[in-house]
């Protein structure tokens, strides 16, 4: 997928949709559209029944996110041989002032990847379902402490319930090779042969029918040195009842 902001990492938004608790059927809001890459997630998850809402500031984002769907809707289409359903809508305004759009739509759950959240959430809490999750993706600490202070100071109706980040380690599992190309091999241990009598050593190995190279070459397993580094935290806030 050509990008031009970074995208919701799939770590990240496979998370978050497990802690929006998304539903087939369900009615989402997202902001902002970005490059799209959150949209499919939201696309996906709600299905042909549900609707995403898509709200970005910007036009020129706008238009790649909007391009990015339509290529992905057509590989779709081309790979399993039907159409995906058109769940989502792309709408280029700012989402301070998205009121209109947002009016009488009730959604189940929100994801908010953008800077300065707080400064929307007055926007979009009302149109939430109360109890309904709305999760926000933040790269810095420094801006969840400045949410929650703001959450605090204007009394907004939510409760922040949970803030994580989602860690993933790459490894390494191969087996050892030597510089020419050839593997190493497991040296079988040098046992005293009073020991080799049948019945005081059982070698299974000899018993089943796996082949004779079977286990016979070491592997190292490690972490991967090059890691995919942090990402951003992921907030999860609950609306209250009022
Ligand atoms: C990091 S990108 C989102 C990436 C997206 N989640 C994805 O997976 O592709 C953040 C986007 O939020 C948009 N944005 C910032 N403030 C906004 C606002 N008040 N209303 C709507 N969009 C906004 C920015 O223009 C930018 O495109």
């Amino acid at each position: 997928m050509k990008r031009g902001p970074a995208i919701t990492y799939p770590k990240d938004a496979a998370t978050m949709l497990m802690m929006m608790d998304v539903m087939e059927g369900d009615c989402v809001l997202e902001s902002g559209s970005g490059s799209g890459g959150m949209s499919l997630f939201l696309s996906r998850a709600v299905g042909a029944k549900g609707s995403v809402l898509s709200v970005e500031v910007r036009e020129d984002h706008y238009t790649i996110a909007v391009k990015n769907y339509r290529t992905w809707r057509t590989s779709w289409a081309s790979r399993r041989g039907q159409e995906w359903p058109d769940n989502v809508q792309f709408e280029n305004t700012d989402l301070c002032t998205a009121s209109s759009i947002l009016t009488g739509q009730g959604f189940h759950s929100v994801a908010l990847n953008l800077n300065s959240p707080h400064l929307v959430l007055p926007s979009v809490l009302p149109h939430l379902h109360p109890g309904g999750i709305c999760v926000l993706y933040i790269v810095n600490i420094t801006q969840v402490v400045d949410l929650l202070e703001d959450i605090r100071c204007s009394a907004l109706p939510c409760l922040c319930e949970r803030i994580i980040e989602v860690p993933v380690r790459d490894w390494v599992v191969t087996p050892t090779q030597k510089r020419n190309g050839e593997y190493f091999t497991i040296k079988a241990p040098h046992l005293d042969e009073s020991l080799r009598q049948k019945d005081e050593i059982s070698d299974e190995s000899e018993d089943d029918d796996v082949g004779p190279s079977f286990r016979s070459i070491p592997y190292i397993a490690r972490p991967h040195p090059e890691q995919h580094s942090y990402t951003a935290f992921l907030v999860k806030l609950r609306k209250l009842e009022s």
